[in-house]
């Protein structure tokens, strides 16, 4: 009896790949899944902590460093992604997208001639933070640069973790032969097909310049390309099919295919290795160059040093609080925060609720004010906001410290979210209290951690945020000592005390209780403290 192994086996390759991509949602609160898909999702308006990223790629041929230079922002960062990912060595595990294209040595090598990497780099140190490595901004900047410049969607993976020095040398080199190339993606992990691919999808954007590489391409001579790029193709700000269209039809202009000296047409030379049929193909169906290319790009962006796990793929939590904020203020606890309706437009007619449970068994309720909408993938969706604590709303929110809180969930025109009957924990065992203060002379800062009565922490800590010399957003951990003579009496809270002299850092509070540690997401300064009283 015949049967049919292929389809069973195709099958089987289907349930396990599905299984693999692993791409359900995760429980708020989660600190770093948190700070990624913000980052991911959050691109441009209100609360878009992507916004300064994403302005850079909008519009699409915009240059940080000046205007008609022919070159493009866009451009610059997939290429970092490309070159950083190319020192991958899939034999040993080692190299791959893992920041440390952000180094000196790295960016002086030929393999890495031009002043690209150079750019994207003075950017990446804002765009990181303690959760989001430099290398997770990178594979985002490439990201956000394609899906807002017209290609496909790509799905997302966070957790990239930053080398400490550079990678051994590995990115191809235009002078280089076919079987070189050949050699060097499959070092990389790329078949040759996927090499053209990949070649094709990355030459959608951006071209060869002049001071890189003068023997490729001369003076151009155009007050619009000051900068003397040579595209790769009629439109180098924006992803699309061209880059084959133009090979096939032979139009293109692409200094790698054109050149006149044969030797660096590396495009031409991988582009027909096979017979121009992937090329060909591309050309008939914008659809499949723009599929091929999410999945590539996907790929190029998830290479990463074998010993990193990145997390599962990041979709947008539909309903998610954001910078909840809890203070201690005498008797009672201030509550403030926004919260993100995922794929909303504003509608002047929604009501939002926002329900507080506490450890008494006992609820209360605000109605939320609307701050505004971001966006995301070139506007292709849109958030609505609404905030606990703006000063247009009712909902100056203050709780009773003694009931405390442990959760919120909302209701959107009366439809509960709550994450599936989960809730939205809140922890309220540790927080900033109102009573930190300063004093001019000797110039000191006391921060005042309030913790609750029935929380026994094993320690309270300030964390210090800096950046390394390396670009690497470090935490430090500070201890407080408890206090010697806790005041409880009445008071759901004691104060822990810490002094410290350093006006420009900034400090979260973060507690190990019951093993786990915990820590703030607001931040503080302490110049910013009111004066004690008494001095
Ligand atoms: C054999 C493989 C490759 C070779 C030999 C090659 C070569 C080059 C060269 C010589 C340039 C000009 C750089 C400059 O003047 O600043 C360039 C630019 C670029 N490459 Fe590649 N490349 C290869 C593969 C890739 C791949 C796989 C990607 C991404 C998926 C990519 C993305 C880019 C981008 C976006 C630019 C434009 C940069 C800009 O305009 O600022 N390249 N490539
Ligand atoms: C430069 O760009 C402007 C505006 O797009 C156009 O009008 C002009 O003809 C261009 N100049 C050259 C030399 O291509
Ligand atoms: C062509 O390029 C190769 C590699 O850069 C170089 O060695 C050779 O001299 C060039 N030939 C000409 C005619 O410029
Ligand atoms: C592939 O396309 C290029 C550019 O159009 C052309 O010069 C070349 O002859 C083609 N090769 C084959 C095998 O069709
Ligand atoms: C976004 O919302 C619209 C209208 O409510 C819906 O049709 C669409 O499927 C949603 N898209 C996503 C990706 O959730
Ligand atoms: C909100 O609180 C008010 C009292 O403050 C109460 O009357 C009302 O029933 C509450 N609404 C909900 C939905 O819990
Ligand atoms: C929340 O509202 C209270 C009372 O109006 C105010 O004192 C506090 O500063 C606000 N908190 C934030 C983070 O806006
Ligand atoms: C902080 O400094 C003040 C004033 O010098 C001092 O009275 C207090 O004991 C210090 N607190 C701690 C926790 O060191």
């Amino acid at each position: 009896m015949y049967f049919d192994y292929s389809w069973a086996l195709a099958f089987g390759t289907l349930i396990i790949s599905f299984h693999a991509t692993g791409i359900t949602a995760y429980t708020w609160p989660s600190p770093k899944l948190d700070a990624l898909e913000a980052a991911r999702f959050d691109q441009l308006g209100v609360n878009a902590v992507s916004a300064g990223l994403t302005s850079f790629v909008q519009p699409c041929d915009s240059f940080l460093f000046g205007d008609n230079t022919g070159r493009a922002n866009a451009a610059d960062w997939i290429r970092t992604a490309y070159h950083d990912m190319a020192t991958h060595n899939s034999a040993d595990g080692t190299g791959g997208l893992d920041g440390s294209i952000r180094f000196d040595e790295e960016q002086a090598r030929a393999e890495n001639a031009g002043d690209g990497f150079h750019n994207t780099m003075l950017i990446a140190a804002f765009l990181s933070n303690r959760y989001v490595s430099v290398a997770d901004s990178i594979a985002l900047a490439a990201l956000i640069a394609i899906e807002n410049c017209g290609g496909p969607e790509i799905p997302f993976r966070g957790g990239r973790i930053d080398a400490t020095e550079p990678n051994t040398p590995g990115v191809p080199e235009p002078q280089q032969d076919l079987d070189s190339h050949i050699a060097s993606f499959a070092r990389q992990g790329f078949t040759p097909t996927e090499m053209i691919g990949l070649v094709a999808c990355g030459h959608s954007f951006g071209g060869v310049q002049h001071d890189a590489f003068p023997d490729i391409v001369g003076n151009l001579n155009d007050p619009n390309n000051t900068e003397d790029v040579a595209h790769f193709d009629s439109t180098f700000s924006q992803f699309d099919n061209k880059i084959a269209t133009e090979f096939i039809e032979g139009t293109t202009q692409n200094p790698l295919v054109v050149g006149f000296n044969d030797t660096t047409n590396s495009d031409k030379r991988i582009f027909a290795s096979d017979g121009n049929s992937t090329m060909r193909a591309f050309a008939d169906s914008p659809s499949l160059f723009a599929a091929t290319c999410a999945d590539l790009f996907a790929r190029m962006l998830d290479t990463v040093p074998s010993n990193v796990q990145l997390t599962d793929v990041l979709t947008p939590l539909p309903v998610k609080p954001s910078g909840v904020q809890l203070t201690l203020d005498g008797d009672f606890i201030q509550l403030a925060g926004q919260v993100r309706l995922w794929n909303t437009t504003e509608d002047s007619s929604r009501i939002v609720r926002m329900l507080w449970h506490d450890h008494h068994g006992g609820m209360g309720n605000a109605t939320l004010s609307f701050t505004g909408t971001s966006s995301s993938t070139g506007g292709k969706y849109t958030a609505a906001w609404y905030a606990f604590n703006a000063s247009n709303s009712d909902s100056s929110i203050s709780l009773d410290a003694t009931a405390g809180i442990k959760s919120l969930s909302f209701l959107v025109n009366d439809q509960l979210e709550d994450q599936d009957g989960v809730g939205f924990a809140i922890q309220d065992g540790f927080m900033f209290s109102k009573t930190s203060c300063r004093i001019q002379s000797p110039f000191t800062g006391r921060f005042d951690v309030a913790v609750r009565k029935d929380v026994n922490p094993t320690r309270v800590y300030l964390e210090e945020i800096s950046t390394d010399g390396t670009q690497k957003v470090t935490v430090t951990e500070i201890d407080i000592s408890p206090p010697t003579s806790p005041v409880f009496g009445d008071s759901a809270y004691s104060l822990w005390s810490i002094n410290l002299t350093d006006p420009t850092t900034v400090y979260s509070i973060g507690a190990e209780i019951g093993g786990v540690k915990y820590s703030t997401t607001d931040e503080h300064l302490f110049i910013e403290f009111p004066l004690c009283s008494g001095v």
